[in-house]
């Protein structure tokens, strides 16, 4: 069966709008117009889309338009922004509710909070609507793996995946760098965690088992790994790690009470 073509718009070219362009350039079945105030965040992108514009006329007629700008300015290109009823309009913007951007558009508000891996399509995404749209659900299935969520725990997710990729990043960086002291070259370290990282998580996606069953099945009696799991269940790092989803899921709901009292004004 022919896909039928989706037609997004992306308010917003920066980090994560150019993340969306760049990861549905790289699948089939969308027609994607840019828009940004800044002409050279369009350059930047211009050869991963159909159009690039700095009218904002010109993403009215689109299925789909996300709003991938900053908190702060959602409420003023919600002023010029003018969607009818069958347009769906995808908000990314950290803190920022749906009860607060539903009352400036008529369109279908869907509330996402995504992540940079969209570029490559490997992104984690969690969905917060009234209906499942389901040019929304092609988009995040066709950018990587999506959950559907109760609104109310957006600032979890904000935390888990849109902040802790950076967390990832400081993990396998830790491993990286004490890899490299051991006597490996840089260069190597790098591709032998990462790819440890992303087969991992492919194994845990994939894998019906729970995460101490696999761990198990890599610690084999008087081996090599059973010797640093034993360094890290002594040490507080399981709780460590979990302070910092907890202080950025803090400062997510501090920013979406700032936005609500800032929608009250
Ligand atoms: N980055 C992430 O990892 C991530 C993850 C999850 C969610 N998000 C959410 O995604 C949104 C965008 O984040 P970001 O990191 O991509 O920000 P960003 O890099 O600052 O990108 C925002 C872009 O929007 C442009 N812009 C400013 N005012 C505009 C307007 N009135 N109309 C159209 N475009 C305008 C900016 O131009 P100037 O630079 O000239 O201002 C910039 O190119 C945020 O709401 C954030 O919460 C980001």
């Amino acid at each position: 069966m022919k896909l039928h073509m989706i037609d997004v718009s992306v308010i917003g070219c920066g980090n994560m709008g150019s993340a969306l362009i760049k990861g549905l350039s790289r699948v089939d079945g969308y027609t994607v117009t840019a828009y940004d105030v800044a002409p050279e965040a369009l350059e930047a992108i211009e050869a991963h889309c159909e159009r690039t514009t700095t009218d904002i006329e010109d993403v009215h007629d689109s299925a789909v338009v996300v709003l991938a700008v900053k908190p702060e300015i959602v409420p003023l290109v919600l002023e010029e922004l003018d969607l009818d009823t069958d347009r769906t309009l995808v908000t990314f913007a950290a803190g920022v509710s749906t009860d607060v951007v539903a009352p400036q558009t008529d369109a279908t508000v869907v509330r996402v909070m995504p992540n940079l891996a969209a570029e490559t399509r490997n992104m984690a995404a969690a969905v917060s609507w009234d209906e499942p749209d389901e040019n929304v659900a092609r988009m995040l299935s066709d950018l990587g793996e999506y959950v559907e969520i109760d609104e109310d725990l957006m600032d979890v997710a904000t935390a888990l995946n849109g902040s802790s990729p950076a967390f990832v990043f400081y993990l396998l960086g830790a491993l990286q760098k004490r890899a490299v002291d051991e006597g490996l070259d840089e260069d190597d370290a790098e591709i032998l965690a990462a790819q440890t990282f992303k087969g991992a998580a492919e194994t845990v996606l994939q894998s019906e088992k729970e995460i101490d069953e696999l761990i198990d099945a890599v610690c084999s009696p008087n081996g090599t790994t059973i010797e640093g799991m034993n360094v890290l269940w002594d040490s507080d790092v399981e709780d460590v790690v979990g302070d910092a989803l907890s202080a950025a899921r803090r400062r997510s709901a501090e920013l979406a009470e700032e936005a609500e009292k800032d929608a009250e004004r």
